[in-house]
């Protein structure tokens, strides 16, 4: 009944009517992923269950039961059925990371036409997506985008202190105790007119990695304020040279190269989840 595609995957019916070609521009499509996957993201079952669910004959695409495992479908055209009732894959969200590289703005639309987010995420492919906070155009690093705006703010939120971990190389040979400001709490005074920076930045763990004419520091803070870890160094005497974030909650940017994103797994989502209760 399907027929295999160049990646070895199966293929199933696609569009509302399986002789018509999708009425969605190729373009705007969502790239196609596995039958399994579509339904746990929308929340149906685990993929493994839902691999129970395919192979007893239970699931159809565009009303053809499809029982291959390797079966793919495009979730904004294909009609995936569960025992005859209706699958939305707007009932799941899209979760992404990102390495950032240095020189791109956090913004999916920059005004100023200045290299922005579209470059470096699959943005047609998914519908609203967007950044979960910023990170300063030279800061590289972990970056999440999802199309989930609920927990995207709840991630952000003050009260929910989500810590992040930066990695910072700074101007000047480092010694342990120039650091104790910040794991103290420290005011910004250059900026103590704003008002972000009217009251001191709360206590950071901070750890020297390394000293020498540059030193490499390690920083978790839990909150995000404009610039934040950039004025902190400077506030101390030593002005960050590069700054990268290597950590958000709980999640690692582990061997994700620069300049690359990947879904988030089922089990990161859950963390994340679990990070962004109030
Ligand atoms: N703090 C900064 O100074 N810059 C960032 O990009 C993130 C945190």
């Amino acid at each position: 009944m399907t027929a295999p595609r160049e990646d070895g995957s199966a293929a199933v019916p696609t569009g509302s009517s399986r002789s018509s070609e999708p009425s969605v521009p190729r373009e705007e499509r969502v790239v196609p992923m596995r039958l399994q996957k579509f339904l746990a993201r929308a929340g149906v079952a685990s993929r493994r269950k839902s691999e129970d669910l395919m192979t007893a004959g239970r699931v159809r695409v565009n009303g053809i039961v499809v029982t291959e495992l390797g079966s793919r479908v495009d979730p904004r055209v294909d009609v995936v059925t569960v025992d005859g009732k209706v699958v939305h894959h707007g009932d799941g969200h899209a979760y992404l990371m990102l390495n950032k590289p240095a020189g791109f703005v956090t913004t999916m639309r920059d005004p100023g036409n200045r290299p922005d987010m579209r470059a470096l995420v699959p943005w047609k492919q998914y519908p609203g997506l967007y950044p979960v906070g910023r990170l300063d155009r030279d800061t590289t690093g972990l970056l999440l985008f999802t199309t989930d705006g609920e927990m995207g703010n709840r991630l952000l939120h003050p009260s929910h202190h989500v810590p992040k971990t930066y990695e910072a190389v700074v101007e000047g040979r480092v010694v342990d105790s120039a650091l104790d400001p910040l794991r103290e709490g420290i005011l910004i005074t250059r900026h103590a007119a704003e008002e972000a920076y009217a009251r001191p930045c709360a206590p950071a763990q901070v750890e020297l990695l390394s000293s020498g004419p540059t030193s490499r520091v390690r920083c978790t803070i839990a909150e995000g304020r404009h610039r934040q870890v950039r004025y902190m160094f400077g506030e101390i005497g030593h002005p960050v040279l590069s700054l990268a974030r290597i950590s958000f909650g709980p999640l690692t940017l582990g061997d994700l190269e620069e300049g690359c994103w990947r879904e988030l797994t089922d089990s990161e989502v859950s963390m994340l989840k679990r990070a962004s209760d109030w």
